[in-house]
């Protein structure tokens, strides 16, 4: 038996398209930024007394293609290992499901790190962070704490995260403005596949990505917050087109996360620096400098209530220990 807790992390520059959608194999690198707040605790035990994988979710099983999304990693686990075991998940998610806030980034972490642990697998971060690609593209990265590069690779051997910077403290925060934590209707799965093969403007994804890339990590290299949140930004309107562009096309923003845009663009024009990125949900993440903390977040909450926001720093790595 052993348990893993891993971080959600939110990307600043995204992945959005598969070469490989059977080895989780990226049409892109991208680069992220793990966050404090937001996490999956996951437990697994192997038991030769059960007959299929029994997967709880904050107390409620899972079952159809979720639950087979998890049968799939332990497969690939009992695979390796040379267990035949079922196993028993039960996984508490500090974050809300399937609403763009990255749940499956943290909950395959999580899974790859204590099913790896459970079935006596001593894995190096690298091959955990390959290990959690197979559950989920952005779960590669939420190996590592803080500011986390995935390389694209071209097979499984190459495709998985390093991490760039594991210690942040220059001030770099993120607001979660919680516009909608119910189960968006498109996945990200099928939303980037969508893209991928309809959006005439696929294309120049990559492109936009590797010069995003080369951006991000000089200003990080700088600590320059304003640069950093600008290229973040930009990357997810460019994102976001890929959807609205793809046939039929489809978006995940609804009026709320318009109206959080506005606002962020507005603070800007008054002087307060901060910047917007939206993953597959209508909740917006705010990046700013944590000297703008206190403007930035009364100027949100005047609008979204306090509630719904949610404050979040860098995050740490994976953390797995045996029960
Ligand atoms: P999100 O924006 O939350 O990452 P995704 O659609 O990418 O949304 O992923 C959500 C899916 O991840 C869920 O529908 C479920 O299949 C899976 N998931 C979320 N949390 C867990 C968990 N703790 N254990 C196993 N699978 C999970
Ligand atoms: C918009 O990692 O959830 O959050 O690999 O199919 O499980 P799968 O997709 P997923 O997609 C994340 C998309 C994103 C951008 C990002 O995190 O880089």
């Amino acid at each position: 038996m052993a348990t893993a807790k891993a971080h959600t992390n939110i990307a600043l520059v995204k992945y959005w398209g598969k070469k490989d959608q059977e080895l989780i194999i990226p049409q892109t690198d991208s680069l992220s930024l793990t966050l404090d707040e937001f996490y999956t605790t996951t437990r697994v035990n192997f038991d030769q007394e059960l007959t299929a994988d029994q997967v709880m979710i904050n107390g409620q099983q899972l079952a159809g293609p979720a639950a087979a999304k998890v049968t799939h990693l332990l497969d690939i686990v009992r695979q390796r290992s040379g267990l035949s075991a079922r196993a028993r998940v039960d996984s508490q998610n500090h974050v809300p499901t399937a609403a763009g806030l990255a749940s499956s980034a943290s909950a395959f972490a999580a899974l790859a790190g204590a099913a790896s642990r459970a079935a006596g697998l001593q894995l190096s971060r690298r091959e955990l962070s390959r290990l959690a690609r197979r559950g989920s593209g952005s779960a590669t990265r939420s190996i590592y704490g803080g500011l986390v590069e995935w390389q694209a690779g071209h097979d499984d051997q190459t495709s998985y995260a390093l991490p760039i910077m594991e210690q942040v403290d220059f001030g770099i925060e993120m607001i979660a403005i919680l516009v909608d934590t119910h189960k968006k209707k498109v996945s990200s799965r099928f939303g980037m596949q969508q893209s991928v093969s309809t959006s005439p403007y696929y294309r120049v994804w990559p492109e936009v990505v590797a010069r995003d890339m080369a951006a991000v990590k000089k200003a990080i290299a700088a600590q320059d917050i304003d640069q950093i949140g600008a290229i973040a930004e930009e990357n997810a309107l460019r994102m976001h087109a890929l959807t609205l562009s793809a046939d039929p096309g489809f978006t995940y923003f609804d009026s709320d996360t318009i109206t959080a845009m506005t606002i962020v663009r507005e603070l800007r024009e008054n002087g307060v620096n901060c910047y917007f990125t939206m993953d597959a949900g209508p909740n917006v993440k705010v990046i700013y400098d944590q000297v703008n903390r206190k403007a930035v977040y009364s100027t949100l909450a005047a609008q979204f209530g306090t509630d719904r926001l949610v404050v979040a720093k860098p995050g740490p790595g994976i953390e797995i220990w045996n029960d």
